[in-house]
């Protein structure tokens, strides 16, 4: 039976993943270094720790410490279960001198895990996982989530997808709840700077627009969706991601924008958490199916 051991941000996932929790205790010295320790017994049993890796500067240090030990206490495998994976993103080497960090962050947490189970991480240059990771890898997807979230609560949707890497997951989404789709074209000039181009969609007017991304960052790819669908006249539009990672405003700004609902999945906790990744993920975690294809 495995133990999850699930860091503090994730207690509430965790009680709705509904296997049995282990118990540790993460907290800081005076001067700010972790201090990890197991408390159950792990000897012979698989343990997963349940981690979401966005912040993953302040949390990877004791996520390794946890991993570590549970090996050194002889627990059967260790599973890193991450519903949002991290450093995925700088993934080449735009600009002389640049650290690749999604290869680097790969290599070191494959050192300590023996798995790694996630939820649409973010490959773009690369097309699985292990291409990085040395690890036994399984990516989830919410695209299953979003069409269901769709079906419920979106008539005559118009599924749209703001840049080319969206594609896999609009197309997927489109053909579950059978409705039309579109993906637009989407140049980044900086962090928060993006000039992304919609061709006439009047022909869609009696529709709902959807626009459906992995990840909410800065939200300046919504943000410049919304406004250019606002420009044709559409009104109640919904944003629908995985990952809210909204850094700084960017829930805020994306609402003044315009975007009458913002959902995501619940892989970091957040007030758009519309849809639930603790069955996914627990299904995973208690029958790991890693030999399979990767993308489901
Ligand atoms: C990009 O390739 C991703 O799929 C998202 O479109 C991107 O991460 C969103 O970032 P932001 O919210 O900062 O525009």
């Amino acid at each position: 039976m495995t133990l999850l051991f699930a860091f503090p941000e994730q207690a509430a996932l965790a009680r709705i993943m509904s296997i049995e929790q282990g118990d540790w205790e993460w907290r800081h010295f005076p001067d700010g270094e972790s201090y990890v320790r197991i408390l159950s017994a792990v000897r012979g049993k698989p343990a997963a720790i349940l981690c979401s890796l966005n912040q993953p500067d302040t949390k990877t240090l004791p996520l390794i410490f946890l991993a570590q030990t549970l090996k050194e206490l002889g627990a059967a495998k260790v599973t890193l279960v991450a519903p949002y994976l991290g450093y995925m993103r700088q993934d080449t080497r735009f600009h002389e001198g640049e650290a690749v960090t999604s290869e680097t962050f790969a290599v070191m947490l494959s050192r300590y895990i023996d798995a790694l189970i996630t939820v649409d991480p973010h490959l773009h240059r690369h097309h699985d996982l292990k291409e990085s990771y040395t690890c036994e890898c399984k990516s989830l997807s919410a695209a299953s989530l979003m069409a269901e979230w769709i079906g419920k609560n979106i008539k005559h949707a118009l599924i749209i997808g703001p840049d080319m890497e969206s594609e896999q997951w609009v197309k997927e989404v489109a053909e579950e709840v059978q409705a039309p789709y579109i993906v637009l074209q989407k140049t980044r000039h900086g962090d928060r700077d993006v000039e992304i181009t919609l061709p006439d969609i009047g022909r869609y007017k009696n529709h709902t627009p959807v626009l459906i991304d992995d990840i909410i960052s800065t939200a300046a790819t919504m943000i410049k969706a919304v406004e250019l669908l606002k420009a044709q006249g559409f009104a109640d539009i919904t944003c629908l991601a995985t990952h809210g990672l909204f850094a700084g405003n960017a829930y805020d700004a994306l609402q003044k924008a315009g975007a009458a609902q913002i959902i995501t999945a619940n892989t970091i906790p957040h007030p758009s958490n519309g849809m639930e990744v603790a069955e996914l993920l627990a299904a995973e975690c208690v029958n790991p199916r890693y030999g399979e294809q990767s993308r489901q």
